[in-house]
This record gives structure tokens, sequence and C-alpha cells, in this order.
């Protein structure tokens, strides 16, 4: 046995950064094809310096107390809800994630959800495939135009803007953005304004959610907030599914409240096979692939295994999420 870092992945990874793990660790890789149950990785986390998780492995404080070596975790994705990065800080264990190679993935994502809404493509999918195409239908299949029309976007971080910027760029669209900070980039480039949700909500046509989950955004779109909306209002959310009131969503989208909804995340993931959220002719649901390109997700394998391994090393993360955890506890050996 040598002195390499002993490390637990959570799941197999595109070689592109799995096989720089393996090659400077002693690493285990969970082979499942569903994560390892929360026990299961406890043990497993328990004699590891370093943990690659995934968004849906829960990485909390009794985990955390239960491997008392662990010095990094590091997150495959951008979102780290499912990390308590509080106790992670508090145990001088640091957090990794991957922002930035993802921004174009998702921002294509939640534009690929918002016009298919609005286009009713999957629906008419289902409709030709069914075998009901019977002839061309003046009055079927109508959707929603998209050139000149309003997108607000709620959370002008890197890939609301990135969406915005399609948008206005390509479908001349004016866009709206609610956000706790003002983004003068998309204000000088894309002409972006910044409003109150409650202006965002009754002023736009298409609205698009790129918030982190946190306890401001749990919820936040419930019945009234989709009241607020124009009944010819498409919804997309491509950040994380407990931000939406799922039972309020379909409410909406079956009385006709708004005219449709495209979703890459639910809640919980998956949505149980009777769920009605699966069976809505307005309402498409993704299987949370936004990032799912094979560029995407290489560029994410290398961040993720640059993270893990210079923070073995104790060197600097080159996306740790809670720095100051930096030099305050667990070191090297
Ligand atoms: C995916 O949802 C991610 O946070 O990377
Ligand atoms: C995440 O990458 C964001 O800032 O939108």
């Amino acid at each position: 046995m040598d002195d390499k870092p002993r490390v637990f992945v959570t799941r197999r990874l595109p070689a592109a950064g799995l096989d720089r793990v393996r090659a400077a660790c002693d690493a285990e890789v969970w082979d499942g094809p569903l994560p390892p149950p929360y026990e299961v990785l406890k043990e497993k986390a328990a004699g590891c310096d370093g943990l690659v998780s995934l968004l849906t492995d829960r990485i909390d404080a009794a985990l955390l107390d239960a491997a008392p070596r662990l010095r990094v975790v590091s997150n495959y994705a951008v979102g780290f809800n499912n990390v308590d990065v509080p106790a992670a800080t508090a145990r001088g264990v640091r957090v990794g994630n991957t922002p930035g190679v993802l921004t174009d993935a998702t921002a294509d994502m939640a534009f690929c959800l918002l016009i298919a809404a609005a286009r009713r493509v999957v629906d008419g999918h289902d409709y030709s495939r069914s075998g009901q195409w019977k002839t061309w239908e003046p009055l079927g299949h109508l959707g929603q135009d998209l050139v000149g029309r309003t997108l607000g976007v709620v959370g002008m971080g890197r890939i609301g803007y990135a969406l915005a910027k399609r948008c206005a760029r390509g479908w001349d669209m004016q866009v709206l953005y609610h956000d706790m900070h003002r983004n003068e980039k998309a204000e000088t480039e894309l002409g972006a304004r910044q409003v109150d949700l409650d202006v965002l909500l009754r002023e736009s046509d298409f609205i698009s959610v790129h918030t982190d989950l946190n306890e401001k955004t749990r919820g936040l779109f419930n019945a009234e907030r989709f009241r607020q909306m124009k009944p010819t209002a498409v919804f997309v959310n491509t950040a994380r599914g407990p931000i939406v009131v799922e039972r309020d969503l379909i409410e909406a989208l079956k009385s006709g409240v708004i005219f449709g909804a495209g979703l890459d995340v639910t809640d919980p993931e998956p949505p149980s096979s009777d769920n009605p959220l699966l069976r809505l002719p307005n309402l498409i649901v993704a299987p949370h692939i936004a990032s799912a390109t094979v560029g995407t997700r290489d560029a994410m394998a290398r961040i993720c295994a640059d993270n893990l391994l210079s923070g073995l090393s104790g060197g600097r993360m080159p996306h740790c999420v809670n720095p100051e955890a930096e030099g305050t506890g667990r070191k090297s050996p």
C-alpha cells in the first residue's frame, strides 16, 4: 500500500477526469446505476481523504463527523445544495463545484424547453406518433410567437445571462430580470432591465428560473405567482425543483392560468410514475439533463478532478465554494 490519498467516487464519471483521479489516488468508484444509499456512502467516506459526490448524494454533518480524515468534497455539479456547506466549513472540509463550463449547455436547455413549450413540439410529436395526425389544421396546435416578446430572467447569473443573450440577440426579445444584485453587463450589452418580481411576472411572456436553491427561493413559484403571470406565459425551470410548488404549477397548467411550462428539474427527482406532472400536454419534463453534452460533462469532470487533487495536496482549488475553510481544520497528514 502506498500513501496515495484515499478517495471515494460516488459514480462513474467521464474518463477526462476519472482517469486522473484514479492515477493520483487510491480510488474506489461506485459502479451502481443508482447512487449509493446514504448509509453506504457514510461508511465509504469514513476512511477517505477525499470524496467525489453528485447532486444526488447528501453530504451532511453526520457524514462529515463519521469521516474524520475527509478534507475535500468535490461535487460534480455547479449546484451544491446537496452539501451542508456551513457544516463542512466548520470542520475545515473544502467543497468544490464546477461552474462556468455548463453555462452554455444549461442556457441551451432552458431555451430548448422555452421554444418547445411555446410551440407545443412534444405534444405534437405525441400526436404524430399516436396516429392522430389526419390533416393540416388551421386552428390546431397553436402556440406562442417568440420574436420581439419579453423574457423574464429570475436570477441573472452566468446561466441567466447566457439565456438572455440568446433571446435578446437571436429573437429580439426585451429582457427583464430579478436578482439581488445588479448585472451591469446584462444592462449594457443586452438592454436588460432590473425589476421587482411582481413586475417581471406581470410583463414577461417567458419566465425562466436561474437562482440557486436556498431558503429564500424554496417554494418561490406558488399559486399566487402563477396567477400574476399572463395566461399566455411559458414558465421554465432548469435550476432546482423545490423552487417551484409543483402542485400549484400543475393546477396553473390544467386550468389555463399559464400557457405552458418546461422543467429540467423536479421535486423529488424522479417524480413518481403516477405524478400528474407526467401527464399534462402543456408541460415538458426533461430528466435533469441540462449539462448532458459530451463536451460539458468532460469539462465538468476535469474541473472536478482539479478541485479534488489540488485540495488534497493542500493547494488552491480552482473552484471552492467555501475558501474560508482553508487552513481552519483538517490538514494533509
Ligand atoms: C446540475 O444541476 C448542476 O448543478 O450542475
Ligand atoms: C451558475 O453557473 C450561474 O451563475 O448561473
